[in-house]
């Protein structure tokens, strides 16, 4: 993807674009094929980049790969797993979190796994403490070296009583894959119960898998000793779908978003609707648009599901910049979120970043110096600015409020935004941004 994008705003985005399955969700059903005693096929596959990550990642352990671009359809067999040279898995994982799912499908099929400093969006800390605790319940021996974390299954992992500390997803995918294979009942509490951690256990449970859900976010699996291969068609990408119809908002455009679906969005859509959205669900996705003349200052807490999610924080912080009056928004999944907002600010925004929890649910980052808090008084007028892009969705909130702003903006660090939202130039393009492409 190429690197430098420049953006001449003003411009309302009309048209149409179509997300294709979560990026939350399809390198994770990837890694699960690992353990399968056949193969497995994923559809609705997007190309991104951790996609890539993986395809590259489960080659290198021995599984054949084949990934059809058009049809979306990747192809893999998982016969003939074996141990990865560590400095190659280093190499290819990237700034990916994805390794660290590899453990317990790896412990599984070859004994150990090996994880290397993982990357990711810096959007707070991003500790893996959850990850290994788990782990090692379930009997893995885990030894942390300059290099990496070395984990290591000494005899067969056993089923435990878990209970995460707060509903993470990746944890919660951590004791799902390694649990449907571990000897005996494994009974995760606190689990998170994301679309996508759902979709994970549809794949799983098409392996052969004994998954049960409680109402109380709890998690019962059943250990087997095998399990086959899936045919899948991912979910599709909610935080895209949330990204693009923040777009309409902003811009004062008009989107239909193909493979929206509303079931995965009903919070969004409540605060779509406050803010002074509107839009009209169809069959095959949902139409975006502005309802009036204004938009509507909003006071807002980000939660795990059914909450409002943190990924559709930011593309809304930019059209809560335009709407009449002062908003608020909590940020209570992670710390540090709000380090988008500076390029804002330079282009005109009127945000105060606080350390105090401003909503009703006390977080875990409270009386904890996190500037976790933002206070966003609006409609302030938009300039375009040079940037560079932070992470994947502060990136996109970026490009949006220089959709927005009149003047030229200058955007570097494009590639990042290919971790999360496929032929991304393509779709501006599509929807009549005025764009021009660059290398550097
Ligand atoms: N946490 C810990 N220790 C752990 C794991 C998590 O303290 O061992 C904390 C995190 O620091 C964070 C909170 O728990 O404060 C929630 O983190 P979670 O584990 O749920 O996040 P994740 O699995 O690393 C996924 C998505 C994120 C999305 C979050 C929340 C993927 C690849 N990433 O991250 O997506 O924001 O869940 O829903 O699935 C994005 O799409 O831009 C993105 C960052």
């Amino acid at each position: 993807m190429s690197n430098v994008l420049t953006i001449h705003g003003g411009k309302p985005l009309v048209g149409s674009v179509s997300v294709r399955g979560a990026k939350n969700l399809v390198p994770k059903a990837m890694v699960a094929a690992l353990l399968g005693s056949k193969p497995s096929v994923i559809r609705n596959v997007p190309e991104i980049k951790d996609v890539d990550v993986v395809t590259g990642l489960l080659r290198l352990h021995g599984v054949v790969v084949e990934h059809d671009c058009d049809s979306g359809e990747i192809y893999m067999d998982p016969t003939g797993v074996k141990t990865a040279n560590n400095a190659e898995i280093d190499a290819f994982a990237g700034d990916s979190r994805i390794p660290i799912l590899f453990c317990g499908p790896l412990m599984h099929a070859v004994g150990a796994a090996f994880i290397p400093d993982l990357g990711g969006c810096k959007i707070g800390d991003r500790p893996i403490d959850f990850h290994l605790e788990v782990l090692r319940q379930f009997g893995a021996e885990i030894s942390k070296e300059p290099t990496g974390t070395y984990i290591r299954a000494p005899r067969r992992l056993t089923g435990a009583k878990l209970e995460l500390p707060y509903p993470s997803v990746g944890a919660t995918e951590q004791v799902l894959l390694t649990a449907v294979k571990a000897d005996g009942i494994t009974e995760l509490k606190g689990a998170a119960v994301e679309p996508e951690i759902h979709d994970l256990i549809h794949v799983l449970q098409k392996m052969g898998a004994v998954i049960t859900v409680q109402t109380d976010r709890t998690i019962r699996i059943e250990g087997v000793p095998e399990l086959g291969g899936y045919n899948h068609v991912a979910l599709n990408d909610r935080n895209e779908s949330a990204s693009w119809a923040s777009a309409a908002l902003v811009t004062n455009g008009d989107i239909f978003v193909e493979g929206a679906t509303q079931r995965d969005l009903t919070a969004f859509l409540n605060v779509y609707r406050k803010i002074g959205g509107d839009f009209d669900v169809r069959d095959s996705g949902i139409r975006f648009w502005r309802g009036g003349d204004t938009l509507n200052p909003l006071v807002l807490e980000t939660d795990v599901h059914p909450g409002f999610m943190t990924d559709w924080q930011q593309p809304l912080v930019v059209a809560l910049t335009q709407a009449q009056g002062v908003s608020i928004v909590h940020e209570t999944v992670y710390e540090n979120r709000f380090g988008f907002t500076d390029a804002l600010i330079r282009m005109g925004a009127s945000i105060q970043l606080h350390r105090e929890c401003l909503g009703s649910v006390p977080c875990r980052f409270g009386q904890r110096n996190f500037l976790h808090s933002a206070v966003i008084s609006g409609p302030a007028k938009l300039t375009g600015t040079n940037f560079n892009i932070p992470d994947l969705r502060g990136g996109f909130s970026h490009v949006l409020a220089a959709l927005a702003a009149e003047g030229t903006s200058v955007a570097t660090g494009m590639a990042v935004i290919n971790r999360g939202y496929e032929k991304f130039f393509d779709k501006l393009e599509g929807l009549g941004a005025d764009i021009e492409i660059s290398e550097n």
